[in-house]
């Protein structure tokens, strides 16, 4: 017996009016409410019919846009190259800063050689750029034992940030990633000064 036969021929039985029909998803064969009637093609089912019920209408389901991927700092402040600009000019700006007495005169002289500054240099800008989400690690000592001894000051730690917003600002690094790069440095302070 095919579908439409078979409801026709329970239509008749169960007393559904001529033009409705009644619906296979309601459990009893002989319903006793007219609520199995429906007509066709709305889905029945409600009061004596409760076994069953409609699906729920949801919305389509959209597919989630790609969550976009964040550029790390290190990204957006230019990659290597500008992090290894950065930190060229950063060095040269507060070695010949006297309020920041970088060489540590009179106190524990670090002398600026070549080979010295070089180092300084790579350690810096790998120390950045692990810190910004870049490639590089940092293997050097951790900043207080680094700056142990040095009596650096809450000033001349003041002064230094001061020089590296001065170099931020040449290369025309935006307020927002200046912002976040001096967060990270001036995070090192209470490991760097001494003198408070
Ligand atoms: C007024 C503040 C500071 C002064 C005077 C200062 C001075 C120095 C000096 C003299 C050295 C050489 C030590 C040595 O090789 O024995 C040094 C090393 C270093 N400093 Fe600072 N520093 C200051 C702040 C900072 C800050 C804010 C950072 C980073 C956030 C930093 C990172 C480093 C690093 C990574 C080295 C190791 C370089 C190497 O291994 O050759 N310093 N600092």
């Amino acid at each position: 017996m095919n579908a439409l036969l078979l409801t026709t021929v329970l239509a008749t039985l169960t007393g559904c009016p001529q033009h409705r029909t009644w619906h296979s998803c309601c459990p009893q064969p002989v319903c006793a409410a007219p609520t199995c009637c429906q007509p066709v093609a709305i889905t029945c089912c409600s009061i004596n019919c409760t076994s069953i019920a409609p699906a729920p209408m949801t919305a389509p389901s959209v597919p989630a846009p790609p969550m976009e991927k964040v550029a790390s700092l290190y990204e957006r402040l230019g990659g290597e190259a500008a992090v290894k600009a950065v930190v060229d000019d950063f060095v040269g700006r507060a070695a010949g800063n006297p309020k920041v007495n970088f060489t540590r005169k009179g106190i524990k002289e670090w002398e600026a050689s070549e080979a010295n500054v070089a180092k300084l240099k790579t350690n810096l800008v790998n120390l950045i750029g692990a810190l910004t989400g870049g490639p590089q690690k940092y293997t050097g000592k951790d900043m207080k034992s680094l700056h142990a001894g040095m009596k650096i000051t809450t000033a001349e730690f003041g002064a230094l940030a001061g020089d590296l917003k001065a170099t931020l600002d040449k290369f025309k690094v935006p307020a927002k990633e200046q912002a976040e790069l001096m967060k990270i440095v001036g995070s090192t302070q209470g490991d760097i000064v001494e003198v408070k």
